[in-house]
C-alpha cells in the first residue's frame, strides 16, 4: 500500500499558512535563518548539490549543477526567474503550493538568491491564475513588512527583493527562453541556446531559471540537510515529488510521495482509488501531455525518473493522466495535437507546419478520410523533432508518435471502418 510522504505538502492545511506569522509557526523560515546566520551562498549551493535534487519543471536538470553555471564573474547583475506558468495539460502541482503555502516557495526563493548571489527574483506566473498572483503578491508584501524580504534581511547584508509578473497564457513562456523575453516585455519567442540563461539570461544578464516546486524543496534541504534529502528515492530519483492525479480516476489529486517506493499501477490504484464504475485502464500519460503514452501492461513499472524513462516515457512535469477502456486514443491524440497546434509560436516551420499538419491527418482519419499511409507520414514528419528552436515542437512529436505506436491497431480499425465520405466518392468516381 503506498503511502505520503509529505516534505513540501507538510503544513497544507495548517491555520493562518497564508500569512508570514502561520507559516513562521509551523517553523517557516528557520531554513533562511540558518543559511544566512550560519552558511556560506557556496556552503548551501553543496547541500544542494549533495541533496540530487533535480528540476522538477520537466527537464530533470540537477538544480545545484545548474547553479554552478552560472556566470559569477560578469560583473552583471544575477537574476532568478521562478517558473510559475504550469501549462502543460495535467499538471496542477505548483498551484497548489502557490495557493496553499506561498511563503514556503518565498523562502526557497530567498534562500536560492543568497547562494546564487542575486537580489532580484521574479515569479513569472501565467495569466490565468489570478488568485495565485494575488496570494503571492499579497504574502511578498506580508514577508516585507515581517523583514524576510527586503534590505539587509535579518542584519545579515542580504538584500533581496522578489517582483510577480504575469504572463498572458502561453504554453511557450513555459520554457526558458520564451520566458525570459515575455518577462522582458517582448513576444514570447524562445530562443537558441547557447548561451544558456546561465550565462546570458534576462536582459542579457546571468540568470536561473527554477520551478516553483523545485525551489520550494530548499527550505527542507537546507533545515535536514543534502543528505537526508538524498536519503529518500532512489540513487537517480532523490527527495520527494509532487504528482498531480487526474483523468478516469475516483480520488484525482496532488500527492506527494517518495519516487521508487511504489509502482505506477500501484500509485493509481492506492491513490487514485482505482477507475470510476470498474472499467479497466487502456494508457496512461506519466508525465504532462507531452509525454509518451504507457499501455494497461506497462504500469507495473516502478515510479522513478529513470525506471518510466527506460520503458520510453519520462516523468516529466509530475502529471499522471488516466485514460479507461471508454477513451478513443485517435480522439484523444487530436485533442493533444490541436493543442500542440494552437501554441505553437509560429517561430520555427517544423513546428508552426508540423503541429497543423498533425491536426488536419487525425481530422481527416476521424472524418472518414484516413488512409493506412497517413500513420507512416505521421511518423515521417516525427523525424524533424529536433529541428526547432525550442522543445515544444518535440513535445507536439512526442504524443503522436506514441499513441500511433501504442495503438496502431485502434488507428487502423479507424481507417479501416472509415465510411466513404462525400469527398472520398468524388475522388472515385473522377479516377473511374
Ligand atoms: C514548451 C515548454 C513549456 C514548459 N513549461 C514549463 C512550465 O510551465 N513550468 C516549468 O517550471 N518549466 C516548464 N518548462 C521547462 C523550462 O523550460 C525549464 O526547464 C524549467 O523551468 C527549469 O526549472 P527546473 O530546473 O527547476 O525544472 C517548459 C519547457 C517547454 C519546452
Amino acid at each position: 500500500m503506498g503511502t505520503e510522504t509529505r516534505v513540501l505538502l507538510e503544513h497544507l492545511g495548517a491555520p493562518n499558512l497564508l500569512r508570514a506569522a502561520g507559516y513562521r509557526a509551523k517553523g517557516g523560515y528557520s531554513a533562511l535563518e540558518k543559511a544566512l546566520q550560519s552558511m556560506t551562498p557556496a556552503a548551501v549551493t553543496d547541500e544542494v548539490k549533495k541533496s540530487q535534487l533535480k528540476g522538477r519543471g520537466g527537464a530533470g536538470f540537477p538544480t545545484g549543477m545548474k547553479w554552478d553555471f552560472l556566470d559569477r564573474e560578469s560583473g552583471k547583475p544575477i537574476y532568478l526567474c521562478c517558473n510559475a506558468d504550469e501549462s502543460e495539460p495535467g499538471a496542477c502541482k505548483d498551484r497548489i503550493i502557490i495557493h496553499e503555502n506561498p511563503h514556503l516557495l518565498l523562502e526557497g526563493i530567498l534562500i536560492a538568491c543568497y547562494a546564487i548571489g542575486s537580489r532580484n527574483a521574479f515569479i513569472y506566473i501565467r495569466g490565468e491564475f489570478h488568485r495565485g498572483a494575488e496570494i503571492l503578491l499579497s504574502a511578498i508584501e506580508d514577508a516585507r513588512n515581517n523583514g524576510w524580504i527586503g534590505e539587509n534581511i535579518l542584519n545579515s547584508g542580504f538584500s533581496c527583493y522578489i517582483q510577480v509578473y504575469r504572463g498572458a497564457g502561453a504554453y511557450v513562456c513555459g520554457e526558458e527562453t520564451g520566458l525570459l523575453t515575455s518577462l522582458e516585455g517582448k513576444r514570447g519567442y524562445p530562443k537558441n541556446k547557447p548561451p544558456f540563461p546561465a550565462i546570458a539570461g534576462l536582459y542579457g544578464c546571468p540568470t536561473i531559471i527554477n520551478n516553483v516546486e523545485t525551489l520550494s524543496a530548499i527550505p527542507a534541504i537546507v533545515n535536514q540537510g543534502g543528505e537526508w534529502y538524498a536519503s529518500m528515492g532512489t540513487e537517480k530519483s532523490a527527495g520527494t515529488r509532487l504528482l498531480c492525479l487526474s483523468g478516469h480516476v475516483n480520488k484525482p489529486g496532488v500527492y506527494e510521495v517518495v519516487l521508487g517506493t511504489m509502482t505506477l499501477r500501484e500509485f493509481i490504484e492506492d491513490f487514485g482509488g482505482g477507475v470510476p464504475g470498474g472499467r479497466s485502464i487502456k494508457g496512461v500519460i506519466p508525465g504532462g501531455s507531452s509525454m509518451p503514452v504507457l499501455r494497461e501492461e506497462q504500469l507495473d513499472v516502478r515510479l522513478s525518473f529513470e525506471d518510466i524513462q527506460a520503458i520510453g516515457s519520462s516523468l516529466g512535469a509530475g502529471a499522471i493522466i488516466v485514460m479507461d477502456e471508454t477513451v478513443d486514443m485517435v480522439e484523444i491524440c487530436l485533442l493533444l495535437a490541436k493543442f500542440y497546434e494552437h501554441e505553437s509560436c509560429g517561430q520555427c516551420t517544423p513546428c508552426r507546419e508540423g503541429t497543423r499538419w498533425f491536426a488536419q491527418i487525425l481530422e481527416g482519419i476521424l472524418q472518414g478520410e484516413g488512409r493506412e499511409e497517413d500513420l507512416e507520414l505521421m511518423l515521417d514528419i516525427c523525424r524533424s523533432e529536433y529541428t526547432s528552436i525550442c522543445p515544444l515542437w518535440s513535445a507536439a512529436v512526442w504524443p503522436v508518435r506514441a499513441f500511433i505506436k501504442q495503438f496502431r491497431e485502434e488507428f487502423i480499425q479507424k481507417i479501416k471502418e472509415a465510411k466513404p465520405s462525400a469527398k472520398n466518392v468524388r475522388e472515385l468516381a473522377k479516377a473511374q
